[in-house]
Order: structure tokens, then sequence, then C-alpha cells
């Protein structure tokens, strides 16, 4: 074990309370024949798209760039809607919930954090979310630093977010929404930006949640990473679902 390793499992003492939210092993997002394009007159971004996503469980989404990895995820929290088809969340259509109420139930890290923090401070931006939802003050301050410290970020705590490194805006961005302790997680690449030891730190901090009950989806090129963290793996290609590692033995689904 090197001295990281041990950092790690040493540091890692705060642990997030277990998904209260619904019954385990039922489907909580549910894709059906969806389609999008960004423009009418365009050819379609996506289509035919088939998935449904249990509450619990790491899938990684992959396929080359352009293939429509992010517009499938923004399609999953309700930021696009969808052309054609059907999104359900938690048995109800997508679209009769707010984009506040998705956010309740998914936490979303987007692709590029310069699109996520908006705060004036780093401590703020972490604890944003929970002091939103209501959360006692001194819960938000204990999330706060167990996150800017699991994420070596203290040093940052009253900086401007945006001035910060890319890695280091990309760390932001993902304890920001973790310390929110979301149900389901969806983080699109959230391994860009980070070296291998951060990359280590987010890996062990994704089971955690995983172990919790929360389900989590990573949108990601590294194969390395997804060989680590996910169960289950999707791939898309020119807009449809090519693969998905949850057909096998269960050949009812394939496409
Ligand atoms: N806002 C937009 N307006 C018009 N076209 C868009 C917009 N966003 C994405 N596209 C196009 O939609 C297609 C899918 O883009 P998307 O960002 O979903 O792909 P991706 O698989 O996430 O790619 P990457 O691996 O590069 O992140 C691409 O052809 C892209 O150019
Ligand atoms: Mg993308």
């Amino acid at each position: 074990m090197t001295g990281r390793d041990t950092y790690i499992r040493e540091e890692a003492q705060y642990i997030p309370a277990r998904s209260s939210i619904g019954e385990a092993g039922a489907a909580f997002l549910e894709l059906s024949q969806v389609g999008f394009s960004y423009s009418g007159k365009r050819p379609a971004v996506l289509s035919g798209i088939n998935l449904t996503f249990a509450r619990e469980g790491i899938t990684a989404i992959m396929g080359p760039n352009g293939c429509g990895k992010t517009t499938l995820t923004k399609l999953m929290v309700g930021i696009l809607s969808p052309a054609s088809g059907e999104i359900s969340l938690e048995g109800r259509s997508l679209q009769e919930y707010t984009l506040a109420q998705v956010g309740r139930r998914i936490g979303y890290v987007f692709q590029n954090p310069n699109h996520q923090l908006f705060c004036s401070t780093v401590e703020e931006e972490i604890g944003f979310g929970l002091t939103h939802l209501g959360e006692e003050p001194a819960v938000v301050r204990e999330r706060v630093d167990f996150y800017l410290d699991y994420f070596e970020l203290s040093p940052y705590r009253d900086q401007f977010p945006l001035n910060l490194s890319y890695g280091e805006k990309q760390r932001l961005a993902i304890a920001a929404v973790l310390a929110g302790e979301p149900g389901f997680l969806i983080l699109d690449e959230p391994t860009v930006g980070l070296d291998i030891y951060r990359e280590k730190l987010l890996e062990e901090q994704l089971h955690k949640v995983a172990e919790l009950g929360r389900g989590v989806v990573i949108v990601s090129h590294d194969n390395k990473f997804v060989s680590q963290v996910a169960e289950r793996i999707i791939t898309l290609e020119n807009g449809q679902v090519k693969w998905d590692s949850s057909w096998r033995g269960n050949n009812d689904h394939e496409a």
C-alpha cells in the first residue's frame, strides 16, 4: 500500500447517509424510444434510445466524440427535452418535474466545470446546494470541510472558483455535487483534468456512494477509470445504443 492509499483510507472518515429515496432495485430513470436533434432541420443527434437505469449501481456511457453522450445526459436531467419518445423518473414523466425537482433527485456534474461554478468562494460553492436545501449550518460546515479536505481544496477555501486551475475547478464541481448527497449522480467526463492520484480519490468516493445504494452514471473516454468503477457499460455510436453490457444474459433487451 502506498502512502497515498493510506491517506485515502485514513482521511476518508466522513460517510454520507444511505439514500432514502424510493425502493432499492426499482427502475429509477427510463428512456423509451428517445430521439433528439438540436434543430428540427438537422439530422437527429440521438434516435431510438431505450435505456433503463436502476437507482443503484455504477454505469459508464462511452463512445466517440460527438456521438451524443452529453446530449443524452442533459436529456436525463431535463436540461433538454426529447423530440420523440419518453423519459420517466421514478415512474413519472420527466416533463412533469421542474428542473429544481429533478435537481433534488439527480446531481449532475457538467462536462465543463466553467458551466457549473457560480459562487464567489470555493467554500460557498461546496455548501451552496446544502444551504439551499435548508440543511443546518453545522451540517453544511462539516460536509464542506470534509470535501475541501478530501479533494485537497482547503488552501483555496476563500478563492474565487473561476480563478482556479482547470483540474481544481473540476474537483470543486465534483465536490459541490457530491456534498449535496444526491440519490443519483451523473458525471460527464469527470476525470478530465484530474491526475492519477485525484482519479483514485474520485474512484474511492464513487464506490462509497454506490455502496450506500445510490446510482452513478459516468460519461467517460477513460478506459482504465471505467474498468475500475463501472459495473455496466453502455456504448453509443452515431446517436444510438450500440452495446449495453446489461444485455448479456437477457437477449430480450437487445436493440
Ligand atoms: N448546443 C448545440 N447546438 C447544436 N449542436 C450541438 C450542440 N451541442 C452538441 N451539438 C452536436 O450534437 C452532437 C452530439 O454532441 P454531444 O456533445 O452530445 O457529444 P459527446 O458524445 O458528448 O461528445 P464529446 O465526447 O466530444 O463530449 C455533435 O455533433 C455536436 O456537434
Ligand atoms: Mg460530451
